[in-house]
């Protein structure tokens, strides 16, 4: 199995109901590794960056606005296949379809206010590493 990283983000709803221990002790009990981790306030034009994928979207103004509207935590995570694990323990983007047991099932709001994010690809797990930390502030 491949040794992989992906990034994750501990969003605004979460840091703001305290929960960054109790998310990061999912993530950690999953398997994966917590190889770097910085709280940080993100943004606007930090947001609009990262989600401009979505830009065409209708909710790409309300996301960005939310995503910079408090503190978040942004980590790289380690591990066997580390994308998918993490998108498991994560569970599905909108709430109330994510498995008993996930991240997004326990402590997500809403669609939006969803707690976490975490990269959906090797490709997009790179970029978005390379968006918040340099290498040497990765310690596997
Ligand atoms: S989609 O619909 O499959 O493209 O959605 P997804 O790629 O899983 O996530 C899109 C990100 O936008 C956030 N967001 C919303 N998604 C869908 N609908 C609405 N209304 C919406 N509002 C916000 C969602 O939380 C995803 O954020 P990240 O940080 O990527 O998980």
């Amino acid at each position: 199995m491949a040794i992989e990283r992906t990034f994750s983000i501990i969003k605004p709803d979460a840091t703001r109901r305290n929960l960054t221990g109790a998310i990061t002790q999912k993530l950690e009990e999953s398997g994966l590794r917590v190889v770097a981790s910085r709280r940080i306030q993100m943004t606007e034009d930090q947001a609009k960056k990262f989600y401009e994928v979505h830009a065409e979207r209708p909710f790409y103004g309300d996301l960005v606005n939310f995503m910079s509207s408090g503190p978040v935590v942004v980590q790289v995570l380690e591990g066997e296949n580390a994308i998918s694990k993490n998108r498991e323990v994560m569970g599905a983007t909108n709430p109330s379809d994510a498995a008993e047991g996930t991240i997004r099932a326990e402590f997500a709001e809403s669609i939006d206010a969803n707690s976490v994010h975490g990269s959906d690809s090797p490709e997009n797990a790179e970029l978005e590493i390379k968006q918040f930390f340099t290498e040497d502030q990765i310690v596997g």
